[in-house]
């Protein structure tokens, strides 16, 4: 081990360079225009693992291409399935970036660029955890098997499809997924949750052409103002929502669980910091703790239509729509919820306008074990990596494919995230800590050597 630390130790200012040449790829899922970057991206991640000695190959799909790469030891006890993404979130709006979204800024301890620790910065971990054992000419003690897939944040991912179809290849012992936060600044934390999410997009149409607002206006149903009116309906005064048997499968917090979070150290104002909020604001009888972690919510991401230019234009607009997402907590199942807000829209939308609900995508919530072969190396690993022992938590957001490890290869999930909660990220100016970049290689380093 003392080889590999020191690799690590020697080799700090070089692991920092090479997340910075990770995170010039302008790897935007969501967005066409990218499609050529996120090929580039994976074959970036394909070389920089044949470099290492590691077997890797680019699997085209009908979307972004999978990176699959392996170690493989005959004498190993153990194989790991490292789980990341490179693919990031868009970046608008560009204006509220202090440095270009691609172009990766160090200030300090802190680098800047979309993608840093949402999960480009956290991938590299694990990659650069291996350099350390095979460059300082050390065996590595567990067989691993990566897969980087480019569709996790904006979906719906091939991965869902090549996992099924290549059950030998993935064969493992557990999955690793190093893509959430810590609980707080210098407190790692194992993450044992995570939401699922359902989303939707209605759309609500008026008049076949917006309309003069003075010949018209007053006369028919403005789209925009039924959109406002049927979105007012999605949650009571107590911020539940109101869809029929929404809350049905929501498991309720068990007692101990309650008392764990309690116990963590978080006060609201600290939240209201991270956030900029006002106030602190959800469903009544839950804390804050408990409204991420454990309850569903129904979020409105983008609302559009009419006119909101320069000056103004009196306009009884054609249509309106948003974008709406859901999160779900176990045993929450994305079709069912889907099926059932869709009704509830078509029931309470006005009937003036016309309603269509669609893109409709989903993934499971996802709950894995707090104690077995992992989590016990990841508990000595964390402690060696930070010098402090991790909490357990669960997490707000998703990660989909979680479900599908374990549904399909029969394999449980280690959630062992570097970041944290104010890393700005899917927001403007995300950063990841070089610090927590570098006690998550060590931590990494570790955790292949407890595992074996
Ligand atoms: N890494 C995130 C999940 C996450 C967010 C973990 C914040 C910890 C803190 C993941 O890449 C993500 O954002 N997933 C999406 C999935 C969605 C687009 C289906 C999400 O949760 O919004
Ligand atoms: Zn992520």
């Amino acid at each position: 081990m003392d080889k590999v630390l020191s690799y690590i130790q020697a080799n700090r200012s070089k692991f920092v360079n090479d997340l910075v040449e990770l995170l010039k790829f302008p790897s935007i899922s969501g967005d066409s225009k990218y499609k050529n970057d996120l090929l580039k991206c994976a074959d970036y991640l394909k070389v920089k693992f044949e470099a290492l000695g590691l077997k890797a190959k680019v699997y085209p799909t009908a979307g972004h291409p999978i990176v699959y790469a392996e170690y493989i030891n005959p004498a190993n006890k153990r194989t790991l399935l490292v789980y990341g993404h490179y693919d990031v979130q868009p970046v608008d709006p560009l204006s509220l970036w202090l440095h270009p979204p691609f172009e990766p800024f160090i200030d300090g301890e802190t680098i800047y660029a979309r993608g840093a620790s949402d999960d480009k910065g956290q991938l590299l971990v694990h990659i650069l955890a291996v350099e350390a054992y095979l460059k300082s000419g050390m065996p590595l003690p567990v067989n691993l098997k990566f897969v980087l897939e480019g569709e996790e944040e904006s979906g719906p991912s091939h991965l869902f499809d090549f996992i099924p179809q290549n059950k030998e290849l993935l064969k493992a012992d557990g999955v690793v997924v190093s893509d959430t936060a810590m609980y707080a600044k210098g407190l790692p934390a194992i993450t044992y949750g995570l939401r699922g999410i359902a989303a939707a997009e209605i759309k609500v149409m008026g008049p076949n052409r917006d309309l003069h607002s003075g010949s018209f206006g007053g006369s028919i149903a403005n789209p925009i103002t039924e959109l406002a009116r049927l979105i007012a309906k999605f949650h009571d005064e107590n911020y539940r929502i109101k869809i029929e048997g929404f809350y049905d499968d929501v498991r309720e917090l068990e007692p101990w669980e309650r008392e764990m979070w309690a116990s963590l150290p978080h006060t609201d104002n600290g939240w209201l910091k991270t956030t900029g909020s006002p106030a602190v604001l959800g469903e009544k009888s839950y804390t804050t703790l408990e409204r991420v972690w454990a309850r569903p919510t129904c979020e409105i991401n983008g609302i559009y239509g009419g006119y909101s230019g320069e000056g103004g234009k009196t306009i009884v607009p054609s249509w309106a729509g948003c974008k709406v997402t859901m999160r779900l907590v176990p045993d929450q199942r994305p079709d069912d919820i889907l099926e059932k807000f869709t009704k509830y829209v078509n029931r309470v939308a006005s009937p003036a306008v016309k309603v269509e609900v669609g893109n409709i995508v989903g993934a499971k919530p996802a709950l894995v074990e707090r104690d077995n072969f992992m989590v016990k190396a990841a508990v000595k690993a964390l402690e060696k990596g930070f010098g402090k022992k991790p909490v357990f938590m669960r997490e707000g957001g998703s990660i989909p494919i979680v479900n599908t490890f374990k549904e399909e290869l029969g394999l449980e999930t280690l959630l062992l995230g570097f970041c944290q909660n104010d890393d700005n990220v899917h927001s403007p100016n995300e950063k990841f800590s070089l610090t927590d970049f570098h006690q998550g290689i060590v931590t990494a380093a570790h955790l292949f050597a407890e595992m074996k």
